[in-house]
């Protein structure tokens, strides 16, 4: 993990969720140093669940990303300054399945003390340990209009709530 970043507790970060998560975007990222994948994300959220203090991810099942947040047991969220924005682009537009995106993005992977992969260039780090995958289910949209527009082709997201074990920021 970078030697700049110092650990602060969740409930401590200024930011607000809407322009950290909605704006800024973040990177999605499991899997261990052999092999790794990750997807920019600007659906989520952060609060507080059974207790503790988590965050909401949302991953259709295309993405190469969700078998490996599904088979890890722990994901990290990182954020970046705007410079980054062309790396998250990139990151968000092709697929970890093609080839290796990661090193077409410049960004430099590294691992936490866990041995969960995020980025040096990150400026806000989330370590996330699982505690639920959902998907999201026809008959339980209360909007179906909504519903309708946003999954035409059935491909509801995964819905994975993580406890914020650790929290990094520059
Ligand atoms: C700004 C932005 C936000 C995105 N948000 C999400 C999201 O919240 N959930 C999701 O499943 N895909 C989202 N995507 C799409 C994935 O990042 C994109 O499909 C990516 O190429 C998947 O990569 P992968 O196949 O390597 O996992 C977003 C893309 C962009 C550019």
């Amino acid at each position: 993990m970078n030697a700049t970043m110092k650990p602060i507790a969740p409930e401590a970060l200024a930011a607000n969720p809407f322009e950290l998560i909605g704006k800024q975007w973040m990177l999605i990222t499991a899997g261990s140093k052999e092999q790794f994948n990750t997807m920019t994300a600007s659906w989520g959220g952060v609060g507080v669940l059974w207790n503790k203090p988590v965050v909401y991810i949302f991953i259709r099942p295309q993405r190469y990303t969700l078998g490996f947040v599904q088979r890890e047991s722990h994901f990290t969220l990182s954020f970046f300054g705007e410079e980054y924005r062309p790396a998250l682009q990139l990151l968000g537009s092709r697929s970890g399945r093609d080839g290796d995106k990661v090193a077409a993005s410049g960004l430099t992977p590294v691992f936490t003390e866990m041995g969960n992969p995020t980025f040096e260039e990150a400026t806000l780090v989330m370590e996330c340990r699982k505690l639920f995958d959902g998907t999201f289910r026809a008959e339980d949209f209360a909007d179906v209009e909504l519903r309708d527009k946003i999954y035409p082709n059935g491909d509801f997201h995964h819905v994975f709530v993580g406890e914020i074990v650790g929290c990094w920021e520059k």
